[in-house]
């Protein structure tokens, strides 16, 4: 049976899509059946972050409507074999799906993937309480500037109240020099700041956006740090036990583990 992991934010524009699609990828890297689910209800782009615009001739919406089955809707990826992409609906609104619609196709799609990852909309709307209401997790994405941890721990306060999930941080757009240079604190900090457990955090990187204007995910992209950060999350995710970057590494152990790497 899949997890369900559900990926929402405070404030829009934080990366969750992004985070989303180069998790996707990484699962799928690793062999493993995923789904990925643009929950985005009106505004998907899931399918342009993983290249599969093209692809998608059937969403959700036509599958409750009975316009197409559940699979005809599951797109599966060019590159990947074992992931598939299921977009919410392009017309749709938030209301037109019911809790229990929602359950009951949740329930057969756990049984087909390993992993099933939503993209759900920004802030505690319709779209979002639809999808927490069949998620197993939530991983709720900031950008470590005060504004957006406000709102993150607001919504994971909100959440736990109403859902009672705990639900886990991932800090994106984490900026490494600020940190070198003292004008930002640690990851860690900042997650039991706003009382919440860490999930990872994943560099604010330049080859991220050139990855994106490629139709790939951060996944994909050529920066080390940021694929090496999103596969210790995916591990995370999988209850794997790794330890959190060291951004303050000196140059000379950051060389000696790139030379070790090397050798395996
Ligand atoms: N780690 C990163 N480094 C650099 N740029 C990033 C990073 N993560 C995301 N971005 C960029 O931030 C922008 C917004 O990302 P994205 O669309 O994934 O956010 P979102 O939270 O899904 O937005 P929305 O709330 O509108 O759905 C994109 O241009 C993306 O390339
Ligand atoms: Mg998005």
């Amino acid at each position: 049976m899949g997890k369900v992991w559900a990926f929402a934010s405070g404030k829009g524009g934080v990366g969750k899509s992004s985070v989303s699609a180069g998790l996707a990828v990484e699962f799928a890297k690793r062999g493993m059946r995923t789904l990925i689910v643009d929950a985005d209800i009106g505004l998907r782009n899931l399918d342009l972050m993983l290249g599969m615009q093209d692809r998608v001739l059937y969403e959700l919406s036509d599958c409750l409507e009975k316009r197409c089955s559940l699979e005809e809707a599951m797109v599966p990826h060019p590159t990947y074999p074992s992931l598939y992409l299921l977009v919410g609906g392009q017309t749709a609104k938030p209301g037109d799906f019911s809790t229990g619609q929602l359950t009951k196709i949740f329930s057969t799609i756990r049984k087909y993937f390993d992993v099933v990852l939503v993209d759900c909309p920004a802030g505690l709307g319709k779209g979002f309480r639809n999808m927490l209401a069949v998620a197993d997790d939530l991983a709720l994405v900031a950008t470590p500037d005060d504004v957006c941890l406000r709102d993150t721990q607001k919504t994971a306060q909100t959440v736990f109240k109403k859902a009672t999930l705990s639900p886990y941080l991932i800090l994106n757009r984490y900026d490494v020099s600020s940190l070198k240079n003292g004008s930002i604190q640690s990851p860690q900090t900042i997650a039991s700041n706003i009382d919440m457990a860490l999930l990872g955090t994943i560099p604010n990187d330049a080859q991220v956006y050139s990855a994106l204007l490629q139709g790939l995910t951060m996944a994909e992209c050529d920066s080390a740090e940021v694929t090496i950060a999103l596969g210790n999350i995916a591990s995370r995710m999988r209850g794997q036990d790794v330890p959190f970057e060291n951004y303050l590494k000196s140059p000379f152990r950051k060389w000696l583990e790139k030379f070790m790497r090397g050798l395996k």
